[in-house]
């Protein structure tokens, strides 16, 4: 029998690709190894959204080479936003077999196909799918945001077509899965490619057709994308969870306008407002949730820059803010630009804005203790069950006598922490 081991890190995306090339060579008759030194097929996905990503790859693909020389049958292919000019890295890593651009995995399954290399035996073996599911709905993107990678590794938005999607989850409902999460690197976007153009508000009504369903997601957000439509949509259906990812990147127009964003601090506070206005509170609970992402230490970013970005954190209250220090990407235009806010100083700024949420989603966590919440239960974790809020806050409970993965269950919360809450089943 043969064997496959895929290494992943990054994005949702990467993530979402992997598992569906290991359903891919499963259904070839490949079995999972526990090792990469194990397996006869190794497969990297990659990120190199900043450099210590990226450091990363470099490492688990030098780790390899020795095995790699040792087992020349064997077969290592690379893929991920790693893969940019493919001849160069032939050049600089020769004992890989195949680099696959991101998201492009059926090349993967071409060359086993081509090259002869399937499993004799192709018994499938079908693995549980699990409740909650990452979907891709475009891939690439055509903003130009100066300091990203991404957009230039992964190319210009291709949308897939609605009934490819809704044809895609209805069969992994029909496996068990509840809840679908819409991915894209802006899924705002959405659709303008197509033809006719469709937008994400078309899409979501569309996928909440879909019996059986009990939660749809989308991530990422554009705030200088999103449409009024979407967020409408968002709140007349009631599957669709009331969650937002939008990243700000910064809180000050110049960086703003050197980050390429598209948008004014002014514009994305309207943004929220109208999001706000359109989930008020229930029963003392927000409406919803919105989360964002910061860079910190960006080419040229003074104190009182990033202060203006602190002190908007502080007015808008995020449920979740992804901090990263500025990396420069080699061949974007930001990598032109001097990097110079010291990486001691760009620490300094992270730790400040991650303390600083920490005790803003404490305080918002808080107002749950005593509140009875729906949350869908995902998993068996370290003897607790865990699910999430629509608002995507993450809840533990105990019960040791029912199976409660992938069913709703309301929950009185009884502690509450800024990463997690815990509390008591009240009834189904
Ligand atoms: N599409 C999303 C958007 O609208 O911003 C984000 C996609 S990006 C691949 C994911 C996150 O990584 C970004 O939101 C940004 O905060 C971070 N990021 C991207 N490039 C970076 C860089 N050069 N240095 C630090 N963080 C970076
Ligand atoms: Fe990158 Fe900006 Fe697109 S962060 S993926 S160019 S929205």
């Amino acid at each position: 029998m043969q064997t496959f081991y895929v290494w992943t890190i990054g994005c949702q995306m990467n993530f979402a690709d992997s598992w569906r090339l290991e359903e891919e060579l499963r259904r070839l008759g490949y079995l999972e190894a526990t090792q990469a030194e194990q397996a006869d097929l190794v497969v990297l996905n990659t990120c190199v959204v900043r450099q210590n990503a990226e450091d990363k790859c470099i490492g688990r693909l030098t780790s390899l080479k020795g095995w790699k020389e040792r087992h020349p049958e064997r077969m290592l292919a690379v893929m991920g936003c790693f893969v940019g000019d493919v001849d160069a890295l032939q050049k600089s890593y020769p004992f890989v077999d195949l680099f696959i651009r991101p998201s492009e995995y059926m090349e993967l399954i071409h060359y086993l196909c081509d090259h002869d290399l399937l499993p004799v035996d192709r018994t499938a073996l079908p693995a549980q799918v699990p409740v909650s599911m990452h979907v891709p709905i475009s891939y690439g993107c055509d903003h130009h945001c100066t300091y990203c990678i991404v957009r230039i590794r992964r190319g210009r938005e291709r949308s897939r077509p609605p009934a490819e999607i809704v044809g895609e989850i209805t069969g992994l409902v029909e496996r068990g899965v509840r809840e679908v999460t819409l991915l894209g690197q802006n899924v705002d976007s959405y659709g303008r490619d197509l033809s006719p153009a469709v937008s994400l508000g078309d899409l979501l009504h569309a996928v909440h057709e879909i019996a059986g369903l009990a939660r749809i997601r989308f991530l990422t957000s554009h705030p200088a994308d999103m449409a009024d439509s979407t967020i409408q949509a968002v709140a007349s259906l009631p599957r669709v969870c009331p969650h937002f990812e939008l990243p700000i990147q910064a809180g000050d127009d110049t960086i703003l306008k050197r980050m390429g964003r598209g948008y004014t601090v002014a514009q994305y506070r309207a943004l929220i407002a109208r999001i706000r206005s359109l989930f008020p509170e229930r029963d003392g609970l927000p409406g919803c949730s919105i989360a964002t992402d910061v860079i910190v230490g960006f080419p040229g970013e003074s104190e009182a820059q990033y202060e203006a970005t602190y002190r908007l954190l502080q007015e808008l209250r995020f449920d979740a803010v992804h901090v990263a220090a500025y990396s420069v990407r080699p061949g974007t235009p930001a990598a032109l630009l001097p990097d110079d806010v010291p990486p001691v100083e760009k620490e300094r700024r992270r730790r400040a804005i991650d303390d600083l949420q920490a005790q803003i989603v404490g305080e918002i966590n808080a107002r749950f203790v005593g509140q009875t919440v729906e949350i869908l239960v995902e998993e068996r974790h370290k003897g607790r069950w865990q699910g999430r809020t629509v608002t995507n806050k993450p809840v533990f409970f105990d019960d040791n006598g029912t199976d409660w993965r992938g069913r709703l269950a309301r929950v009185r919360i009884s502690w509450s922490g800024p990463w997690s809450m815990i509390g008591q089943v009240v009834d189904e």
